[in-house]
């Protein structure tokens, strides 16, 4: 029997943790033969922690043989004591007509907060996903709160940007998701992002010569991706939950059992690459393998993807700059 990894899941009484804790139970996300304890944080509120308690009684319920413990707590430093990942979803949604950003100086208290109980208790080695939006943000506070965790295990999710694209791509090109490779969504989790598949594949040749369609791309898919968030909460009058969940147990499913040699998305802070200023939690092109990940690099940008490079940057350089004067 492996040594249960720990995970740690804020927000895991919402919609999201919903969606996601019974799917981690069950071995979905590290593997049918590694056991979990979940490590449980909601706000100490009586209808969160009460919220909480049912469904830690209804994961009691499912009896998961991987399921090897479970706390529920509403002090960060209990969630996140030795945690291997740690899951950073709580924090509130957007409703109609907001933007993520809108929800900066609201959110951004929770991260700084969390970084620092994670500094103090989390492994030294811990895995990082924040959900929680502003993502790329978030995380950035988050790991510029954690000054003795390793930076480059803070991480936001993109993913649900990147498999948001690759069902688009898919439906246009009329080939299922699963052979297209090398799709990338670059930067910020916000409408400014750019999925861009000038490299994607599908049985080894090119998607952009197969799709061939400049308009469709500036016009219908960049914006369509970028705006799905905004369309689900239209349609739903709730921000997108399970299709969230899938993608963050793609996000660390891939980040600690690896991509199998194939590019994914993953929010990481820059290493200066790409002319994306050191630190900033952008998405890029990686390979995983065992808890690691490696940049894509070295890619030829053009001038439309410059621009739109350029864009998004300058959107998360904006939110860095709103957030400063809480990270001392
Ligand atoms: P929700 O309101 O249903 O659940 C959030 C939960 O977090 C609530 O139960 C709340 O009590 C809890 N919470 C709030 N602050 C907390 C704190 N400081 N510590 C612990 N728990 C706390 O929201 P949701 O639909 O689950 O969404 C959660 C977040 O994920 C939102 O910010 C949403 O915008 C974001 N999101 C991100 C993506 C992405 O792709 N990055 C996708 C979907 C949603
Ligand atoms: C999404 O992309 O679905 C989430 O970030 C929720 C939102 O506010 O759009």
């Amino acid at each position: 029997m492996k040594t249960p990894v720990r995970v740690a899941v804020t927000g895991a009484a919402g919609q999201i943790g919903y969606a996601l804790l019974f799917r981690i139970a069950s071995g979905e996300m590290l593997g049918k033969d590694q056991p979990v304890i979940l490590q449980l944080l909601e706000l100490p509120l009586d209808k969160a922690q009460a919220a909480l308690k049912g469904v830690i009684m209804e994961l009691e319920d499912c009896a998961f043989p991987l399921l090897a413990g479970i706390v529920g707590t509403d002090d960060p430093e209990v969630a996140f004591k030795d945690a291997d990942v740690a899951m950073l979803v709580g924090a509130r949604p957007r409703g109609p007509g907001m933007e993520r950003k809108d929800l900066l100086l609201e959110n951004a208290k929770i991260f700084t907060a969390q970084g620092a109980a994670l500094n103090k208790v989390a492994s030294r080695d811990v895995k990082v996903l924040v959900v929680g939006n502003p993502a790329n943000t978030n995380a950035y506070i988050a790991m510029k709160s954690a000054p003795d965790l390793k930076p480059e295990n803070f991480t936001a999710m993109l993913r649900l940007d990147h498999n948001r694209a690759l069902s688009q791509l898919a439906g246009k090109a009329g080939v299922a998701v699963g052979e297209i490779e090398k799709l990338i969504v670059w930067g910020n989790h916000s409408p400014t992002m750019y999925p861009d598949y000038r490299f994607a594949t599908v049985g080894g040749a090119s998607l952009k010569d197969r799709i061939n369609d400049a308009d469709w791309n500036a016009n219908e898919f960049i914006p369509k991706v970028g705006k799905r968030g905004a369309a689900i909460i239209e349609a739903r009058g709730l921000s997108s939950a399970a299709s969230a969940a899938n993608a963050a147990i793609d996000h660390v499913r891939d980040w600690l059992l690896g991509s199998n040699g194939k590019w994914v998305t993953m929010g990481i802070p820059s290493d200066g690459s790409y002319g994306i200023p050191e630190g900033v939690i952008f998405g890029f092109p990686v390979i995983t393998e065992n808890g690691s990940y490696t940049l894509v690099r070295d890619l030829p940008v053009d001038e439309f993807s410059q621009k739109a490079i350029d864009k998004t940057l300058g959107e998360l350089e904006e939110e860095r700059g709103g957030v400063a004067h809480l990270l001392g």
